[in-house]
């Protein structure tokens, strides 16, 4: 199968196809069928089915999502619901791949839409469709108007995601206002024992992981705050039954590729089917679209696992570093990083940058990373956003010496930046005080003493690539960590007429999507990370021109521990920056041992924050031995496949993750014990994912099993025998790798 463009990609993809009035293939490849007699399309990959077909209404009703069917199995043809009562119309009881508002729906349109001469309803009918390679479109269009809504379809092979968006296209002579658009909606059949999972947080205390019953109604996940958010993240899961847990039952699960405002629904209808609708945030959506005009929607993936919530999230990793991230599926290790945000703040400069990184490199750092501070007149956070030239008294002779300094330790260099912002204390908000976010005449809210350019304008999305260009063509700079401290306020966009205005919530994304894949082609081995505050922005769409992200500024070791395990539900470990920092936290006042804290960071990609200008011998030391075990696992880790053995929410008391690496290999675990009760040992610990016919001995990397136990055993023996780590007290934490035998330790 060809490779799945990475999210970001599908614009010239999707952009190219041509409306067609008629069917051009009722065939594809193998994956995708579409059957004549009863009007069904059926897409198998990586193990799963999904179907829908064309009803006695010429709407696409979904039909079948889930584990995959036998090839001859065979779909009777779809008709709609017969309505329950006269207040349920069949549009509203008939599940819909993608709903316009119109003809009496009363459960979450996928689409929304108001003509100039007042008309606001919208039925989508079947037109055409074509099937080319793992690629799926389907052309809708009114019943009555030529607005055509053309869906869009892409298999992943191996793990049988499905990537789902729309084209809205105007065809009729006057402009159209869509009101709200989804990429698509997930339906699963009639249930009164499904469950939801989803990701809540805040600023130092992301990714909770939630759990509760579908209940009739509308859960609602969403931001309306111009991007991704700390308060939701756009990933769901939804299991069904009591006996699903890590490993076992079914998973159907989501997640939408946008950066902006979203909404994904998940409701409960009166006839106790299940309908996921995601897409733009219709809160405050206004998208004027000219004739013969476009707005494509984001691209929201669906996938199926039938071995448990573990098993979805082993997929959504895969897929991630397979189709999404920039690299891929060719990806280079993270390397291991250090980073000055928590050792110096905003006071960043030569001699003090030079002695840190003198310090990182003896540990076996691979990156100095300068945080804030380093440019106009920044010396706290009430001044310089914008100003993006190097300060003079902290860099007399600019950055070079600095980057010079840092390839002579044998690092790179990464930097700090947050074009999307700007301080009115700055040169370019004296110059531009018309480049923010603003609605004339009232307050412009500031967060953080800073207020957001409207990445929207030309003149703004110019300016941001151009200082961005400078920077790198002038420098020799290896890595960007591309920050943004703020939600939105005022949305305003005065420049442009009143109809077009709200038009920021998508122009606004294209735009920084569009800086950052002209950025990626013009200099291809600079990488990013998405940092919002933390992991303010963290979605599949981001991640899809970013090479990392930052999950949180709480760098507490046991804090991170639930923070991580959350982010895992949804994102692969090999994206998942993380940072030992010093002891005690500033997050908990709590205080870790240097070895608690490496291996909480080792789970993800390392990275050091702490100031080293404080640690003792023996810290470089422990550091030293533990940066070099790492590069020893971070294959294993950052690309394997993880296992949650031990999850650290609901009160738990230990919490202990193992990666698998692709071969099988080699295996990782790292155990953690919160606190010890009653003199109780670590409860015994059953590996997964290994080759259970070959031996694999087992090495410390910091910590020991219980006396007695073997050094080297079968796959077989350390998933059901299981292994006892020796661990009592608190904060204590211990890991191991356990290798094939006959494979290379140094792997
Ligand atoms: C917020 C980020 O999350 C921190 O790591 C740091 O870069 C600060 N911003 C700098 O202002």
């Amino acid at each position: 199968m060809k490779r799945l463009q990475s999210s970001l990609m599908w614009t010239p993809l999707i952009a190219s196809l041509a409306i067609s009035p008629v069917a051009m293939s009722a065939q594809g490849p193998s994956d995708i069928h579409y059957d004549d007699a009863s009007k069904v399309f059926r897409i198998d990959a990586g193990g799963v089915t999904y179907a829908f077909g064309i009803n006695n209404v010429n709407e696409l009703q979904p039909v079948y999502w889930g584990r995959q069917l036998s090839s001859g199995d065979a779909f009777p043809a779809t008709m709609t619901e017969p309505p329950a009562a006269s207040f349920d119309s069949p549009a509203t009881t008939t599940l819909n791949e993608y709903a316009g508002w119109g003809g009496g729906l009363y459960v979450e349109p996928a689409l929304k839409v108001t003509f100039p001469d007042g008309n606001r309803d919208l039925v989508l009918h079947y037109v055409s469709h074509t099937i080319k390679g793992n690629e799926l479109t389907i052309m809708l269009e009114d019943i009555d108007r030529e607005l055509f809504v053309e869906l869009h379809y892409i298999v992943d092979d191996a793990t049988g995601i499905v990537g789902r968006s729309a084209v809205i296209m105007n065809k009729t002579q006057t402009p159209v206002m869509i009101e709200g658009a989804a990429a698509a909606t997930w339906s699963l059949p009639r249930g009164t024992d499904y469950s939801l999972r989803y990701l809540t947080g805040r600023w130092a205390a992301e990714d909770n992981l939630q759990k509760q019953p579908i209940h009739p109604g509308e859960t609602v996940l969403e931001s309306k705050r111009g991007s991704t958010g700390h308060q939701n993240n756009p990933w769901f899961a939804i299991e069904r039954g009591d006996d699903s847990d890590e490993d076992t039952g079914n998973v159907w699960f989501g997640a939408l590729a946008w950066s902006g405002s979203w909404r994904i629904t998940v409701e409960q209808d009166q006839l106790q089917q299940i309908r996921v609708t995601g897409g733009f945030n219709p809160f405050d959506f206004g998208y004027k679209l000219l004739p013969g005009k476009q707005l494509e929607t984001p691209v929201f993936y669906g996938g199926y696992s039938h071995h448990g919530i573990g098993g979805a999230s082993r997929l959504l990793h895969r897929f991630e570093l397979t189709k999404i991230v920039p690299e891929a599926p060719s990806l280079r290790p993270r390397p291991v990083i250090y980073n000055s945000w928590e050792a110096t703040g905003f006071n960043v400069d030569e001699p003090g940058q030079e002695a840190l990184a003198e310090k990182a490199a003896s540990i076996g750092v691979e990156r100095f990373i300068m945080d804030d501070g380093w440019f106009g007149q920044r010396k706290d956070d009430h001044a310089g956003l914008g100003d993006w030239y190097v300060n003079q008294q902290k860099f007399p002779h600019g950055l070079k010496p600095l980057i010079d300094k840092v390839h002579s330790l044998g690092m790179d260099f990464g930097l700090w930046v947050e074009p999307e912002m700007v301080n009115p204390d700055s040169n370019l908000y004296r110059k531009h005080p018309d480049w923010v976010l603003n609605f004339t005449g009232r307050p412009r809210t500031e967060q953080r003493n800073q207020l957001v350019l409207n990445l929207a304008r030309q003149d703004v999305r110019d300016y941001v690539y151009g200082f961005l260009d400078n920077l790198l063509s002038h420098n020799q700079i290896a890595f960007l960590k591309w920050d943004y401290n703020r939600n939105w306020s005022e949305p305003g966009w005065p420049a442009v007429a009143l109809d077009e205005q709200k038009a920021v919530y998508v122009d606004y994304v294209r735009n920084l999507y569009g800086i950052l894949r002209e950025l990626r082609a013009k200099y291809p081995n600079v990488e990013i990370e998405s940092c919002s505050g933390g992991g303010g922005r963290v979605d599949l769409g981001i991640l899809g021109l970013t090479d990392e992200v930052w999950p949180s500024d709480n760098t507490d070791p046991f804090d991170r521990l639930r923070i991580q395990d959350g982010f895992t539900y949804a994102y692969t470990p090999g994206v998942m920056m993380a940072w030992v920092t010093d002891s005690p936290s500033w997050a908990n006042n709590r205080t870790t041992s240097v070895t608690y804290r490496f291996l909480s960071s080792m789970q993800g990609s390392l990275g050091v924050g702490a100031n080293l200008n404080h640690w003792a011998p023996e810290e470089f030391a422990t550091a030293k031995e533990l940066i070099a075990a790492y590069k020893g696992i971070r294959e294993t880790v950052q690309h394997g496949s993880l296992y949650r053995l031990v999850s650290p929410e609901n009160g738990s008391e230990e919490s202990v993750t193992e990666s698998v690496s692709l071969d099988k290999k080699q295996g990782v675990l790292f155990a953690f014990l919160h606190s010890s009760h009653m003199g109780y040992p670590f409860p015994r610990v059953y590996l997964r994912g290994l080759d259970p016919k070959i031996d694999y001995r087992v090495t410390a990397i910091s910590g020991a099993l219980a006396k007695g136990s073997p050094s080297g055993a079968s796959g077989s023996y350390w998933m059901s025998h299981g292994v006892d780590v020796d661990l009592r007290g608190d904060f204590q934490a211990a890991a191991f790798r356990f290798d094939a035998a006959g494979s290379n330790p140094g792997h």
